[in-house]
């Protein structure tokens, strides 16, 4: 579960100047024992004094870092350790689930937590899954444990990403039902064309550049299928992208149709990350290659 925790009690016990309380954070992540914090630049001087309150405020927590950004290709946060035990390996427990993560080596977010199961809910018996930018395997471990695909292929770039989604794979005891490939998602038409596999579904969370690789995602689907997209959008471009994503189905022969468009999480006052569930049909007389 995503844990975004109500801060009151720790903003009692923190030492630090009364007017500028009200610039302490609201909200947290927490993954595993790791508690994620940022902090604004008036109060960033304060930080071992708000790390140790929040540690002694949560049992649970083992070691406070503060974070910048996620940022780069790769979605790597950096991150710096405040307080508590020098780790950032832990294990983050989800829907009975557990994922091994390095908060510093890969990106994972415990806010797609509903997400993932949403998503699990929907794979009907025997499909093909594939997940285009897998991390450390959240998402095919769930649908592997909730729901009864065939196979899901999960790829990454990021070679340490999958040598966390291979422990979990592990952990979770999904091995037979998750294949994993370290490369760059460019490759994905070919490496399933030569193993003559189309997908049933397909998962599409690199919020910045997922647009870029949606001509792939059409390569690769048979000719009915579902694509659930990711992007960080303000309200005023979702119309225009809607209408992008349809010129380039069209011009791939495609039909699309939304069937959902949802607000998962707020990324900046006007910028939300946006899932879009969009069912693919490729046009009756179109040419398969
Ligand atoms: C936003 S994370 C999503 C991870 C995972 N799906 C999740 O929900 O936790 C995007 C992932 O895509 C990977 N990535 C970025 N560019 C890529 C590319 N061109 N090809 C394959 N993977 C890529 C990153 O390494 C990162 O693990």
């Amino acid at each position: 579960m995503y844990n975004q925790k109500k801060t009151k009690s720790y903003k009692e016990i923190v030492k630090i100047p009364q007017n500028l309380k009200k610039e302490l954070p609201t909200s947290f992540d927490i993954i595993g024992n790791i508690l994620l914090i940022k902090l604004k630049d008036e109060i960033i001087k304060y930080k071992k004094g708000i790390a140790q309150a929040l540690l002694k405020n949560h049992k649970n927590v083992k070691t406070v870092c503060l974070i910048h950004p996620v940022s780069g290709e790769l979605r790597i946060r950096k991150i710096e350790i405040i307080c508590g035990k020098k780790i950032t390996e832990t294990v983050h427990k989800e829907y009975g689930l557990k994922f091994l993560v390095d908060v510093k080596k890969s990106y994972f977010s415990t806010r797609l937590a509903n997400e993932r199961k949403r998503i699990a809910n929907q794979v009907t018996d025997n499909e093909i899954v594939v997940d285009m930018f897998t991390g450390v395997a959240p998402f095919p471990i769930m649908i592997a444990k909730y729901a009864k695909p065939k196979i899901i292929y999960a790829f990454d770039k990021n070679k340490n990403a999958i040598k966390y989604s291979k422990e979990n794979i592990k952990i979770n005891n999904v091995l037979d039902k998750v294949e994993l490939i370290c490369t760059d998602a460019l490759n994905i038409p070919q490496y399933l064309k030569e193993k003559n596999i189309k997908a049933d579904r397909i998962i599409m969370n690199l919020p910045f550049s997922s647009f870029d690789f949606f001509p792939k995602a059409l390569q690769i689907i048979k000719n009915e299928g579902v694509i659930h997209y990711y992007e960080i959008l303000t309200d005023e471009n979702l119309e225009i992208r809607a209408k992008n994503l349809e010129e380039i189905a069209k011009k791939h022969e495609f039909t699309l149709v939304f069937n959902s468009i949802r607000k998962i999480k707020s990324y900046s006052p006007r910028e939300f990350y946006i899932g879009i569930d969009i069912t693919a049909k490729r046009k009756k007389d179109a040419d398969v290659a």
